[in-house]
């Protein structure tokens, strides 16, 4: 058998550019969905980043988003060319048989049974994947539409289902790049390496270990091709009513990305405020340095003996004087008259001198203020 003749077409042109499209969206949509997901780590910063910042990775999500809605709208047109047109076996649908030889590949895998399972054109892992994709692109259709369009949502909806959207769509997303790395990898990669999605073809063994029934149905020539005046007048019929429905979805897709700019549009910066104020405690008010008594005039050299000359220098400026007081001088002042200390410092209440002008019958006599300095003077001590 010539190397040729062995290869078996697995997937045509077409099939593939889909799936390459597929792949650059969705991993667009992953890397710029997890870093916002994630955006507390420093890796998911340092990817914002270097994609320009995340009002860049938001639009380029989007964009992304809205190609993979066009992609699936093309989807579903190929899916009802091949149902409709071509009337291709639905051998994507998944059924109970599928269960039955999962359930044999387990046993098989973990050693009890020792015959392979025997499959046709799609797996029952791609079958499983496929309907993945498939529940995992609603999701994140719906999720999506609410948190692209909030106010559009919560019109019908409670409040709660945009926080509930953003959930699902986070966790959606991380449980389809596991999928893809742990369930797409394995079988596609790991477990042998598939080419089909660049050469388009399998060979003669790879065929006979994955598919062995398609190979037995191809083989055995099963596969009937559909005249073509048949197929023209299906197509006749299968356009107009795909470009309807296109038409419809495309609206959709168009009202999905427009009606709102809650989500996208980034206001200007109106003001900063600061939203953490830390509360300060009132100061405690802090001792004034206490001022020394020359300061405050309460010393004899800085204004009480001036005070002394003014109020009582007429009659006492000399030890001669009334009284025998001399109140011209520090040393004589405190010395006193014929009655002995004038004032004993520190206790102005026992100082002779406050006793007589207390009184106010004195022929010289201090006002209240003057009293009062007087005192504070010889209560601290009456320095000189
Ligand atoms: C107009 C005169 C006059 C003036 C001014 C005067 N004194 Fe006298 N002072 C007297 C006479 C007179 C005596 C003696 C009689 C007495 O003990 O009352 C005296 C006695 C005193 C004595 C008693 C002395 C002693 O040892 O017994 C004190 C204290 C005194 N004066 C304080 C003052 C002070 C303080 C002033 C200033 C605010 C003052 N005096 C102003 C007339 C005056």
């Amino acid at each position: 058998m010539s190397e040729k003749r062995s290869k078996y077409l697995r997937f045509a042109i077409p099939e593939r550019t889909e799936h390459w499209l597929f792949v650059i969206t969705f991993a667009t949509l992953a890397v710029t969905g997890l870093v916002q997901r994630f955006a507390s780590l420093e890796i998911a910063q340092g990817i914002i980043m270097l994609l320009g910042g995340i009002e860049t990775v938001r639009v380029i999500h989007r964009l992304a988003a809205t190609m993979m809605m066009f992609e699936t709208i093309y989807h579903i047109g190929v899916v009802g060319y091949k149902v409709y047109v071509r009337r291709s076996p639905m051998n994507m649908l998944p059924g109970l048989n599928d269960i039955r030889v999962a359930w044999k590949a387990l046993l098989h895998n973990l050693g009890f049974v020792k015959e392979k399972v025997q499959q046709g054109r799609y797996t029952f892992e791609e079958k499983a994947e496929y309907w993945a994709v498939v529940w995992g692109t609603v999701i994140m259709a719906i999720t999506g539409f609410a948190m692209w369009n909030p106010i559009a949502t919560t019109r019908f909806l409670p409040g709660q289902i945009i926080p509930a959207a953003k959930a699902a769509h986070g966790a959606e997303a991380v449980l389809a790049v596991l999928a893809i790395i742990v369930w797409h990898f394995y079988h596609v990669h790991l477990r042998r390496f598939n080419t089909s999605m660049i050469s388009g073809h399998l060979d003669e063994q790879e065929m006979l270990e994955e598919h062995p029934l398609e190979l037995a149905d191809i083989k055995a020539g099963t596969k009937k091709r559909v005249a073509p005046d048949i197929l023209r007048k299906r197509r006749w019929i299968y356009f107009p009513l795909y470009a309807v429905i296109a038409a419809i979805l495309l609206a959709g897709v168009y009202a999905f990305v427009t009606i709102e700019e809650t989500s996208i549009t980034t206001l200007p910066l109106a003001e900063r405020v600061s939203i953490y104020v830390p509360l300060t405690p009132t100061p405690l008010p802090t001792a004034l340095p206490t001022k020394s008594p020359q300061e405050i005039g309460a010393t004899w050299d800085a204004g009480i003996g001036a005070l002394f000359q003014e109020k009582c220098g007429l009659c006492h400026s000399d030890p001669s004087g009334l009284g025998n007081l001399d109140l011209s001088d520090y040393q004589p002042a405190l010395t006193g008259g014929v009655s002995g200390l004038l004032l004993i410092p520190g206790d102005s209440a026992n100082s002779l001198l406050i006793i007589r002008q207390t009184t106010g019958d004195h022929p010289g006599q201090f006002s209240v203020e003057e009293l009062a300095r007087v005192r504070d003077w010889i209560d601290v001590g009456a320095p000189q």
